[in-house]
């Protein structure tokens, strides 16, 4: 290497060190058997240390050692197959503070085409993770008050059920017929009653935790937690529900976030329910809510339908807006969580559609990976 030469490389590398240090990101460059070759000072301040602590270093150096080998694996398949990667995960920062970063890697390739190493560049989007669970948390508390009114009514019943019992039980006491058997009886059909109210309980407690961790749970049992809620109040509007299972007896498998899926399916079939029940007042006209299930290639599919009238053309694609509501009191919050929870958390898809005189919404979530 002549003196020019070297003057030129050692500029371009001075200059390769300002753009890193200047970046935002976190970016280092590991070699094929994970030695830190450069790293900027954004990625050092995550770690705790400095740039020059770093070089020659493994990430066993700075990260547990469960990441450590999961990130192993996945950096001999991006070597292998020279595919980019990207991938979201939490980060605990040496004061205990939890961050959440995505991480995009990819190879650095030698001229002769060998693979040099990994570049890897992160963004930390702790904020956007938070604000985006902070809305979830804040359209549940907005579904609260609807889910407070179906308790109060599914309390209803048992709880004239039960009162029932106990005049009766007053009656016998009174003629002196309380024998062993009469109080068994009293006994166990008022627990009938008492169990039925504190399972609702439970489900809507349910209901208000957030789920933290993705999970294979069956569609068909969570819709039917979801009428277990609110099938009642329907019932009382007058107001049919049909499920159109494509194969009754199998149960249909999804992967993700149980709590928030039933979550956006109640904010679906409360804004056919809400249309519906104003619709109903009028005579010759019976609301009717389809629920659809079924699997295609990719994707499993969930249809809610109901026949309430159209929606404008003119409002069509406004309504996963934020804030985006025909109602006097609406927030026009539920059908953006929906969209966020479906395609950004579940990487699904929602769609809605008219179909003459029906509204239908559609979700498609990927099928669980075998
Ligand atoms: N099944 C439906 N049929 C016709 N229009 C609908 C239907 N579902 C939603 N919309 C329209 O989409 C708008 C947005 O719905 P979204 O659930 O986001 O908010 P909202 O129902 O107006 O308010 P909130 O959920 O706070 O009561 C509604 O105001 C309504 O105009
Ligand atoms: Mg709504």
């Amino acid at each position: 290497m002549n003196e020019d030469d070297y003057n030129d490389l050692s500029k371009r590398l001075k200059f390769q060190d300002v753009l890193l240090d200047t970046l935002p990101n976190p970016v280092y460059y590991k070699d094929t058997i994970g030695r830190f070759i450069r790293v900027n000072t954004c990625f050092a301040e995550l770690v705790n240390t400095t740039k020059s602590e770093i070089i020659g270093k493994s990430a066993y150096d700075f990260f547990p050692k469960v990441v450590v080998e999961r990130h192993k694996i996945i950096d001999q398949n991006i070597m292998k197959t020279y595919e980019p990667y990207e991938d979201e995960v939490p980060f605990k920062k040496a004061n205990g503070e939890i961050r959440y970063f995505t991480l995009n890697k990819a190879v650095c390739v030698n001229e002769d085409g060998t693979v040099a190493g990994i570049v890897c560049v992160m963004n930390d989007i702790t904020e956007r993770t938070r604000e985006k669970e902070f809305l979830i948390q804040q359209s549940k508390f907005a579904e609260m008050g609807e889910m407070i009114a179906s308790i109060a009514h599914q309390w209803n019943e048992p709880l004239v059920e039960l009162s029932a019992q106990i005049q009766k039980m007053q009656i016998i006491h009174a003629m002196n017929k309380i024998d062993k058997n009469k109080m068994s009886d009293f006994v166990n059909d008022s627990m009938v009653q008492i169990q039925y109210m504190s399972e609702t309980l439970s489900d809507f407690r349910n209901f208000l935790k957030p789920s933290t961790v993705k999970d294979k749970f069956g569609i068909k049992q969570a819709l039917r937690e979801i009428f277990d809620i609110v099938g009642k109040q329907i019932f009382y509007f007058n107001i049919n529900v049909n499920f159109d299972y494509k194969d009754d007896s199998d149960e249909i498998f999804i992967y993700g976030y149980k709590n928030e899926l039933k979550q956006v399916l109640l904010n679906i079939i409360n804004n056919a329910k809400n249309k519906l029940v104003k619709l109903n007042e009028e005579k010759d006209f019976k609301g009717i809510i389809t629920i659809k299930v079924h699997t295609c290639k990719d994707f499993n599919i969930i249809e809610i339908c109901d026949n309430g009238g159209s929606i404008a053309d003119e409002i069509m694609n406004q309504l996963f807006e934020p804030f985006f509501t025909t109602k006097v009191n609406g927030t026009g919050f539920g059908l953006y969580m929906a969209k966020i929870i479906v395609e950004d958390k579940m990487s699904g898809k929602i769609e809605v559609r008219n179909n003459h005189e029906n509204v239908i919404f559609t979700i498609k979530i990927p099928l669980v990976k075998k």
